[in-house]
């Protein structure tokens, strides 16, 4: 599927990290309102990350979220998740989801965002995924399409909260 994402000079990916506490809230908040988490809890979001492992590829994880770095300033530019699901059906299959994608405002359109989308489907077809879906706002569409998507099936939901 995908040629084996390029990333731009200057920046890098990696697996997110507690150090990145201050960064991510920052980049989330343009995304949704991210609350009053703590350094704690988010420390406690990781760890129970880096616990859940694949029941097919020993030592990969379930959660895979990555950021790019900014390597001049060190700071986070982007940010993305991919979840793989563990099915019964297709033989046993997984589904990668693609969820909380966002740029840092100031690195907008400098083709970050269709660099996570990259590097995170990437990872999902290396983690033998059989496809990857995501949802998203109507006014985003294009930018998925941008980064190979198609528009399949309606998002549904019931709300708690
Ligand atoms: N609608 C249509 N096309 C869009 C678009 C949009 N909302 N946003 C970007 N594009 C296009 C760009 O023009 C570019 O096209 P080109 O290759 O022809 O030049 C291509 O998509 C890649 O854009 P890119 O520079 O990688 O986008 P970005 O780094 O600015 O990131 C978002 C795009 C949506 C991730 C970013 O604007 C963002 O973080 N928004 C706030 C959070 C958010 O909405 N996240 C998505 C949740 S579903």
């Amino acid at each position: 599927m995908n040629a084996k994402t390029i990333i731009p000079n200057g920046f890098s990916i990696r697996r997110i990290q507690l150090s990145d506490f201050e960064d991510v809230k920052i980049v989330l908040a343009g995304l949704t309102a991210v609350g009053p988490i703590t350094l704690s809890t988010y420390e406690n979001i990781l760890n129970y990350w880096d616990s859940l492992k694949l029941m097919t590829i020993p030592g990969e994880y379930v959660y895979n979220t990555y950021v790019v770095i900014d390597k001049n300033t060190n700071s986070v530019a982007a940010i993305g998740t991919i979840f793989v699901e563990q099915k019964i059906i297709h033989d046993g299959g997984l589904v990668g989801h693609i969820e909380d994608i966002a740029v840092n405002s100031d690195y907008r359109g400098q083709k970050l965002g269709k660099l996570i989308i990259d590097y995170l489907s990437e990872q999902g077809e290396k983690l033998g995924c059989y496809k990857v879906i995501l949802d998203c706002d109507v006014k985003n569409v294009g930018f998925y399409e941008k980064c190979n998507y198609n528009q399949a099936g309606i998002e549904m939901q019931t709300r708690f909260n």
